[in-house]
């Protein structure tokens, strides 16, 4: 799909369909919906008059202008009531806009900036109007061997309408930077809705040193006897089981600026498929443990976005990469495990793998002496039933990055809620043998989750994103397809986007 951005008036435009929004029970429609309407003779304020279409939110209309006009489709857009209007629905409306007009087989669409007649900048609705469209029409329809999706042609242009010549700039950047940051949420969704004989941890690899390639940023693969090597007795303990070849995966994205601040490390689990290990999960379901590397490909959309943006921040991806499988070289329910770190850890169950390959991913990361450490991870079930599948858990030590992990949050409608590490949760893994058991009992499955983690994290400021009831969506959400949602990609990027403003780094 290409993205433009032009200005001029609107009904001298080119298009097979232009896009307007209409908020439910308006008095007054938006400057474009208006321009249209007097350029077709009221076509618009007569399907509103009918009451056929009244603007609840998603629902779309096509109407069909007079030859005259060289738009040759008007798509209305419900933009739900107006005191209810964030970005987020405007990237949700943009979405729906975009699959009705793909859906009538059309190549080109145009948007009119004030589409909805609200006031926000012009980079950001150029920003949510770029994402809705990109994330919206995102298909996973790699194994089909027929195109079975929409069957006519593919939409392949859209252009974005500055009304003034003011706007026309912050359009452009906020479209440029959504364009970016979308491809890289498209890459993530990808990684996670391939299944695990293709995406495998070598797979993960071959991705990093790509995106390593394409923009001159450093990466570097260990094998797991270079892991070993260096003492990752965690991570290589859960690899052992698998006849797949774990892959321990840096990317180094150093921005090319005189002094660039300590580094931000952000750390995606990679588990390529969870089956439990010994302590084997039930078979129903067990197909879902694909997307057990979530965090993984949101780190990994996350640097490629970075270096694409060419962001003033120096920001390192970690990539533990390894199936978790049964076997007779698995690791075992009381086995006792010395983890990179030298705490010697004894497993309870072997399905509590990732916070085992997180541990010498965090343990690894002291080595950049980072301002701060983020990690990703589709770590417990007892998260989904904790915060369900609307919001990621954040867990952390540091009051100032949850405060900015929030606002992150807030900007992206990737929503997250704060879970407290206090030190009661900890007692829950105490060991008899070991320095401490890798699982903590049912109660606060998420929170005892995050304290085996912070026991790795060191000094520095850190937190831990538990993704496991956000990255997968079993029913279509605005702007997020059925599958893999690519959460993360959206809330990293901002957050190191903000953290660039504040700090001037
Ligand atoms: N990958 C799972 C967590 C998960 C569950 C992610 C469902 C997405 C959907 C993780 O490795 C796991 O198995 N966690 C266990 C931990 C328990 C053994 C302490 C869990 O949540 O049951
Ligand atoms: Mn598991
Ligand atoms: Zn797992």
């Amino acid at each position: 799909m290409k993205i433009r951005v032009k200005k001029g008036p609107l009904a001298a435009e080119r298009s097979d369909a232009v896009v307007a929004g209409v908020f439910e029970g308006a008095k007054k429609l938006s400057e474009a919906a208006a321009a249209l309407d007097r350029a077709t003779g009221g076509l618009i304020s007569a399907m509103l008059t009918s009451g056929d279409f009244t603007g609840k939110l998603h629902k779309t209309a096509a109407l069909y202008p007079e030859k005259k006009l060289r738009l040759k489709r008007i798509v209305l857009v419900g933009l739900g009531r107006e005191k209810d209007f964030t970005r987020d629905r405007l990237r949700g409306a943009a979405s729906a806009a975009a699959c009705a007009v793909r859906d009538l087989a059309v190549t080109s669409m145009l948007l009119p900036l004030d589409f909805a007649g609200i006031q926000l900048s012009a980079y950001d609705t150029a920003r949510a109007l770029v994402e809705g469209v990109m994330l919206g029409l995102y298909q996973f329809k790699e194994y089909k061997t027929k195109n079975n999706g929409t069957g006519g042609k593919p939409l392949t242009l859209c252009t974005l309408l500055a009304g003034k010549a003011a706007g026309l700039a912050g359009a452009k950047k906020g479209a440029a930077q959504a364009e970016a940051v979308s491809r890289a949420v498209c890459l993530a969704r990808d990684l996670v809705n391939r299944p695990s004989n293709t995406a495998t941890p070598e797979h993960l690899a071959r991705a990093a040193k790509s995106i390593a390639a394409q923009h001159g940023i450093g990466c570097t693969v260990l094998g797991s006897r270079q892991a070993q090597k260096l003492g990752m007795g965690a991570f290589c303990s859960v690899a052992r089981g698998s006849n797949e070849p774990a892959r321990f995966i840096v990317l180094d994205y150093k921005p090319r600026i005189k002094k660039p601040a300590p580094a931000i490390v952000l750390i995606g689990k990679a588990i390529t498929f969870d089956s439990g290990g010994i302590s084997i999960k039930p078979a129903q379901g067990m197909e879902e443990m694909k997307t057990d590397m979530a965090g993984g490909a949101a780190v990994l959309g996350v640097l490629q976005a970075a270096a694409a943006l060419k962001l003033a921040a120096h920001v390192v991806g970690i990539i533990p990469a390894t199936e978790n499988m049964p076997s007779g070289h698995a690791l075992k329910p009381g086995d006792i495990i010395q983890a990179m770190s030298g705490k010697t850890i004894e497993i309870i169950s072997t399905d509590a793998e990732g916070r085992l390959i997180l541990a010498d991913s965090l343990t690894y990361a002291q080595r950049y002496k980072p301002a701060a450490i983020i990690d990703l991870a589709t770590l417990t079930g007892a998260c989904i039933i904790a915060l369900g599948h609307a919001a990621s858990g954040l867990m952390s030590t540091d009051e100032k990055l949850i405060k900015k992990i929030q606002a992150a949050a807030e900007a992206t409608g990737e929503k997250v809620w704060p879970l407290p590490l206090y030190e009661e949760y900890a007692e829950q893994l105490k060991s008899d043998v070991a320095d401490l058991k890798n699982t903590g009992g049912r109660p606060a499955g998420a929170i005892t989750a995050g304290c085996f983690l912070k026991e790795f994290a060191g000094a520095v400021p850190w937190a831990h994103i538990d993704i496991a009831g956000t990255a997968w969506a079993a029913k279509p959400l605005p702007y997020r397809p059925k599958g893999a949602s690519g959460v993360g990609v959206r809330l990293l990027m901002e957050l190191l986007e903000q953290w660039v403003e504040a700090t001037g780094a």
